[in-house]
This record gives structure tokens, C-alpha cells and sequence, in this order.
């Protein structure tokens, strides 16, 4: 596995293994992505390979731009609008599969739809252009471990799994794309993430949400969000206002109970733009050896809140079995 700090050379070489249907680990402005050609079925099986998913669930296909989804989407106005509004950036739209679509069928786990965004990271737009074709891509963790927001997390996760990894640094947003269902009569948000409901509903006015754990047809529809998807092994307690001496405690804010063996502050200030993009890398920093448990302490159910809280009601869900409790 090759570590490589993207320049033209190494942005090259990553877009030949993609097409020669190999894996590339690659930043976006969420986490990083675990790359193959969307549109090559052995190497979206092989990224379910190294990710070692109990199950196939559908991948978010990565392209640059609106024009080029066109290609493999049945595009609508609602799709327009919001792709004028948040692409590039953490929106993924879910689209009717297109008609002649050469998106690989593995990477939508058969659904008669496709999940699509284009990413703002420019190291991820250089990487689609010289591949010049979609990019499947999960985030770039084993199955059930926390996603990564740095390239060290994804040599941990993956290591000789995958062939290189692109070094772009730490993530600004640090929390996934927001995944919402643009193939029904109403638009319906499947996942939240670094694109706000808010921000969203201002573009196409009230939209649908799904269960925070989905389960029955939400379950159906977005099949990817396991209960143990975000799951750190240590248990985690929420909405913790004091702590113990065996645990770890993720703060938030100005106001720390003190006692923790180890602490984190997801935003001193208070700041949940700043939170989200310490969420993952500081719950992994948590979930070590002498920590008996991850105490999180209450984060305010606004804006990017949402999705912080969504990855941490699951985090809490797991007992590091897979099992929800
Ligand atoms: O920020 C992100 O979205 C990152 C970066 C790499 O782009 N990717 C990511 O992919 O989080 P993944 O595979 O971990 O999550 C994809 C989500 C899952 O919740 C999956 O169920 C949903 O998108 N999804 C994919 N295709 C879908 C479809 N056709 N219908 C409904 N949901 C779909
Ligand atoms: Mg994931």
C-alpha cells in the first residue's frame, strides 16, 4: 500500500488502478472514499471485498458535475435545483436509474435507483477527471468501524487492503454527505449530513424524513444504514452531564464535567461545524484499551447537530457485536 501526497504524477497513477478496476482510498470534503470504477462490477465487488460489508448495500457513485450525471441518472427540476445550490459539496441525490445507465448494478445493491454527488474536494474532482469515469465509493473503513477523516485512519482500517491511498489531510466537513431520495413524489431525506435539512428545505421547501434507524421500507431504502455502521467497540453512554474515572468523555462546549480518564472537546466554543469535523477522529481517539466506556456529553439537536447525533444514537446502539441492544 502506497501512502502518496496527490500531485499530477500520483493523481495519474490513482486513475490508471482505477481502470485497470483497482481500489484507490481518496479525500472528499466529507471522509474519505474508498474508490473503484462505478461502472466495472469486479471492482465494486472488490471494494465490498475490503471493506468486508456483511451485505451488499448501495454505493454513492462520485462524478463532477450535473452534465455528467445526466449520463447515468434520470435527472429531474428538483435535481436541478439542488444541484445548482450544493454541488459540488455533501448532498448525495437518489435518482431513477437512467436508461443505458453503465452504472454497475453490485454498486446499487439492485435497486432501480442511483445514489449520486460531486464532491468539492479538489484532489477527488482531479481524480474523477483523469479516471474520466464515475467513482464508486463507501467511506474508506472496515465494515462497522468508524469513518475515516484522515489518511492514517484509512491505512488502519484498510492497510495492504487497498493499493494507495491519497493523502489530502484532515477532512473539513467530517461527517458523510446528506443522502436524499429525489425518486418519489416527495422529497425524502435518507441520511443527514454535512448539507442541512434547513438549507435544503430553502431550496425545495418540506421535505420527508426517514427514522433516524430506519427500519421497515426506510430500512429498504437505504439499506446501508446499519445500526452498527458507526459503532466504536467501547459502549457509549449519551447525553452524559457527568463522568466517571473509567471513562472517556467527548465533550462539548465551554462547561467540561471533570474525572474522565481521557478527554476530548469536540468544539469548546461550542461550535457544531467544528464539532462535526472532530466527531470521528476524536471517538476513535476514545475507543482504546483502559476506556471502559465513551460518555458523549449532549449535543443541541440543530443543524449539523442532527448528524452528529444520528452517528452517535448509532454509536450507542452497538455493543461492539454488531448487535443493537
Ligand atoms: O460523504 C459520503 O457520502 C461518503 C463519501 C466517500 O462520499 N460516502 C459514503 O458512502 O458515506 P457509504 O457507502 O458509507 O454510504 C452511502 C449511503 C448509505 O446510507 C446507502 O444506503 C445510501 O447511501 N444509498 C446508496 N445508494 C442508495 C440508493 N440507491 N437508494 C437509497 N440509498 C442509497
Ligand atoms: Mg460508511
Amino acid at each position: 500500500m502506497t501512502l502518496a501526497e496527490p500531485t499530477a504524477e500520483t493523481v495519474a497513477e490513482a486513475a490508471r488502478l482505477l481502470r485497470d478496476g483497482r481500489l484507490v482510498a481518496f479525500p472528499t470534503e466529507t471522509v474519505y472514499g474508498l474508490g473503484g470504477d462505478a461502472t466495472n462490477e469486479r471492482a465494486v465487488a472488490a471494494i465490498f471485498e475490503a471493506k468486508g460489508r456483511p451485505q451488499f448495500n448501495p454505493l454513492i457513485s462520485h462524478v463532477l458535475d450535473a452534465a455528467s450525471a445526466k449520463a447515468f441518472v434520470k435527472w429531474n427540476d428538483n435535481a436541478e435545483k439542488l444541484a445548482a445550490r450544493f454541488w459540488p459539496g455533501p448532498l448525495t441525490l437518489v435518482l431513477p436509474r437512467a436508461e443505458g445507465s453503465t452504472i454497475s448494478l453490485l454498486a446499487t445493491a439492485g435497486l432501480d435507483t442511483v445514489a449520486i454527488r460531486a464532491p468539492s474536494h479538489p484532489v477527488a474532482q482531479a481524480l474523477i477527471r483523469a479516471a474520466g469515469r464515475p467513482v464508486a465509493a463507501p467511506s474508506a473503513n472496515r465494515s462497522g468501524a468508524v469513518s475515516p477523516t484522515r489518511a492514517e485512519h484509512v491505512a488502519e482500517s484498510l492497510g495492504e487492503r487497498v493499493p494507495m491511498i491519497l493523502d489530502g489531510g484532515p477532512c473539513l466537513v467530517g461527517v458523510e454527505s446528506t443522502v436524499l431520495d429525489l425518486s418519489g413524489n416527495r422529497p425524502t431525506l435518507l441520511r443527514p449530513g454535512g448539507a442541512t435539512r434547513e438549507a435544503i428545505e430553502a431550496v425545495v421547501g418540506p421535505i420527508a424524513l426517514s427514522d433516524a434507524i430506519p427500519s421497515g421500507e426506510s430500512a429498504r431504502k437505504s439499506p446501508g444504514q446499519l445500526a452498527s455502521h458507526y459503532a466504536p467497540s467501547r459502549p457509549v453512554r449519551l447525553e452524559a452531564t457527568s463522568v466517571g474515572p473509567d471513562e472517556g468523555l467527548l465533550a462539548f462546549g465551554p462547561e467540561v464535567p471533570q474525572g474522565a480518564m481521557l478527554s476530548y472537546n469536540l468544539s469548546p466554543s461550542g461550535d457544531l461545524g467544528e464539532a462535526a469535523a472532530n466527531l470521528f477522529a476524536m471517538l476513535r481517539a476514545l475507543d482504546r484499551p483502559g476506556i471502559g466506556r465513551i460518555a458523549v456529553m449532549p449535543i443541541p439537536q440543530a443543524g449539523l447537530g442532527l448528524a452528529i447525533n444520528d452517528r452517535l444514537r448509532r454509536a450507542a446502539a452497538d455493543d461492539g457485536t454488531g448487535q443493537r441492544r
